[in-house]
């Protein structure tokens, strides 16, 4: 079974005093739905970057099926084949001139052939609804075209562990829906999908598991019926600090 394991983590931004993960420990198994949670500034989107080895931690051990991550260029390569990361903003994603070169990058830098490569294209256009856009500028999509092709760019890769941060943030509900959708799709062939998000309502409903952070550490972890006993109303759960 394929795990990746965040085994103590420690990370402090260059010039910050607080460190912004502070011994986190958290496994994540195959083929569940995840939800992230936690006030701003918990360390959500540091975990993110930590899990396909943008950010290298201080101290820890980021895991994969055991093995610790190298971080010299091959193994950072081997990793980023496994673990796909959707950015919160889809613009700090898309590159390319237009869809369909966007969305064959991943795959042509895995070192897949063109053939191969537009394979992959088609499949994941249809998957994320983007097969009617595939020639559209990048810079002509709307947010929600945005966010499907920065989200069909990664599932070209075929990860086995799926990152989006806050993806379904700024979009309307159908288009919401939509992006949902995607992700349980994924999901549902035996994938992992971790999703960042403040909505509670979302993780409760959506997620197997719910990972809450706060302060760089896991603050609970557990089934939205263990995490959210009374329901989802953020009144019940206020806390100190
Ligand atoms: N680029 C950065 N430079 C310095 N500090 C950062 C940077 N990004 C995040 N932080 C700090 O790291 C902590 C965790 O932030 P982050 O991972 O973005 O949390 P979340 O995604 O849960 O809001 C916060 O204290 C935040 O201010
Ligand atoms: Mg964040």
């Amino acid at each position: 079974m394929t795990e990746l394991f965040f085994d103590d983590i420690v990370y402090t931004y260059p010039g910050v005093n607080a460190p912004a993960l502070n011994g986190l420990s958290l496994r994540i198994g195959s083929g569940k739905r995840i939800a992230l949670i936690g006030r701003n500034g918990g360390g959500k989107s540091t975990l993110i970057l930590v899990a396909n080895g943008i950010i290298r931690p201080d101290r820890g051990t980021l895991r994969i099926d055991g093995a610790p991550v190298d971080y010299k260029k091959k193994g950072i390569y081997r990793l980023r084949e496994r673990v796909g990361v959707v950015f919160q903003n889809p613009e700090d994603q898309l590159f390319s001139a237009n869809v369909y070169q966007d969305i064959s990058s991943g795959p042509l830098n895995l070192g897949l052939s063109i053939g191969e490569a537009r394979e992959r294209v088609e499949e994941v256009a249809e998957r994320c609804g983007l097969t009617a856009l595939l020639d559209r500028p990048t810079h002509a999509l709307s947010g929600g075209e945005k966010t499907r092709a920065a989200l069909a760019g990664i599932l070209a890769m075929r990860p086995e562990f799926l990152f989006a941060d806050e993806v379904t943030n700024a979009l309307d509900p159908w288009i919401r829906i939509q992006v949902l959708n995607i992700l349980d799709s994924w999901a549902a062939e035996n994938h992992t999908v971790v999703l960042s998000t403040h909505d509670w309502d979302l993780a409760a409903n959506w997620a197997d598991e719910i990972v809450w952070l706060e302060k760089g550490k896991i603050y609970r972890q557990g089934k939205p019926e263990e995490i959210f006993p009374g329901g989802t109303q953020p009144e019940r759960y206020r806390r100190d600090g």
